[in-house]
């Protein structure tokens, strides 16, 4: 049986707030594959699941991505779309609030389409259980009423592709995780050549002038993310305009520290993490829902936006008993490391 639930507002899909950030996501998102940089075994990975599956004439199947905020999750979706002439519905988590929330975006869809779901750990687990037979035979299973008189409904759906996005991968249930049979995939930091690849490009888009060094300036202070980088970009050609100069190293340098971006790109979100630990537990270990409450910050910023950079600086390290500060971090904030248990039997 086919058919369509009607959503209760007209309009299909809820998309998250746009912010700033977002919208200038969309100005300078690339629009086609060759103008993607970086995530190079992504991009191989996918061209042989697209191609494949045009050859079969049958929307490929559905793809996981995941890594920390700002890597391009989005765009790459946004590309599948493109590359395989799809539509692409966009939809996160939380903004499917209701089985029949879900159950109007899926019968509203049409053959072919790419179902898109941002932050895709954030979905209950009853509309998640709606979705493992959506995915697996296309089929979408309604109770209709309540009590001894309920039945349950089975719809088909039309042929879909559904790609999901999470920066929490460890919330993934493993029912959901096995039903991404085209593959999950990692985005992992662009190199600091990739990250002024993206920069240059932007620079372009957005006709600003801009010297060699300012680029690699910004690039080194991006966290190794093209969304951080092109907010700079943006940043940095404001404060050079103010200041009736050219975009250089050195006017990167101060807009930057202005922003409280450090040498390596830490914000000051992510100092106070490393100092909290420093200063109120001695280094650490310490549980995040401690460190959280102590810095009064959401555990899930610190762990999906601040600790993934923190960890790849190696400033911080996670172990079983909580996050403590290694002495590259001490070093980083100016302090001396202190010495260790081992250490301190020699
Ligand atoms: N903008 C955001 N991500 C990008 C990427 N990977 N390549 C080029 N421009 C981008």
């Amino acid at each position: 049986m086919a058919g369509k639930i009607e959503p209760k507002q007209t309009e299909t899909l809820d998309v998250t707030d746009e912010k700033d950030i977002q919208f200038l996501d969309r100005t300078l998102r690339p629009s086609k594959w060759a103008d993607y940089i970086g995530q190079k075994n992504i991009k191989d990975n996918l061209h042989i699941l697209l191609t494949a599956a045009k050859e079969r004439n049958h929307p490929p199947e559905h793809i996981l991505f995941y890594g920390p905020p700002g890597l391009g999750k989005t765009t790459l979706a946004h590309l599948i779309a493109k590359e395989t002439s799809a539509q692409i519905k966009i939809t996160s988590g939380p903004a499917i609030e209701k089985v029949g929330d879900l159950a109007s975006i899926l019968t509203n869809l049409s053959p072919g389409d790419i179902l898109f779901i941002d932050e895709v750990h954030r979905l209950h687990k009853t509309i998640e259980e709606v979705l493992y037979p959506a995915m697996e035979s296309g089929s979408l299973d309604i109770i209709i009423g309540k009590g001894p008189s309920a039945r349950t409904i089975q719809l088909e759906l039309p042929p879909f592709t559904l790609i999901a996005a999470t920066t929490r991968i460890a919330m993934i249930s493993s029912p959901l995780r096995s039903r991404f049979s085209g593959g999950t995939f990692k985005l992992e930091f662009y190199s600091q050549e990739e990250i002024e690849e993206i920069v240059r490009r932007s620079a372009k888009i957005l006709k600003v002038e801009i010297e060699n060094k300012a680029i690699s300036e910004i690039a080194k202070r991006s966290r190794f993310t093209p969304r951080t980088a092109n907010y700079f970009l943006k940043r940095c050609r404001d404060f050079a305009q103010v200041h009736k100069q050219n975009l250089s190293g050195k006017i990167v340098s101060e807009a930057l520290s202005l922003l409280g971006i450090d040498a390596v790109g830490l914000a000051p979100s992510d100092r106070s993490i490393l100092e909290t630990l420093v200063r109120k537990f001695k280094g650490g270990p310490v549980g995040l829902n401690t460190l959280a409450a102590s810095l009064s910050e959401e555990q899930a910023t610190i762990e999906e936006y601040n600790e993934p950079y923190l960890l790849q600086v190696g400033f911080l390290e996670r172990t079983p008993r909580g996050r403590t500060v290694t002495d590259e971090g001490y070093k980083h904030l100016g302090l001396t490391p202190p010495i260790k248990m081992q250490e301190k039997l020699l």
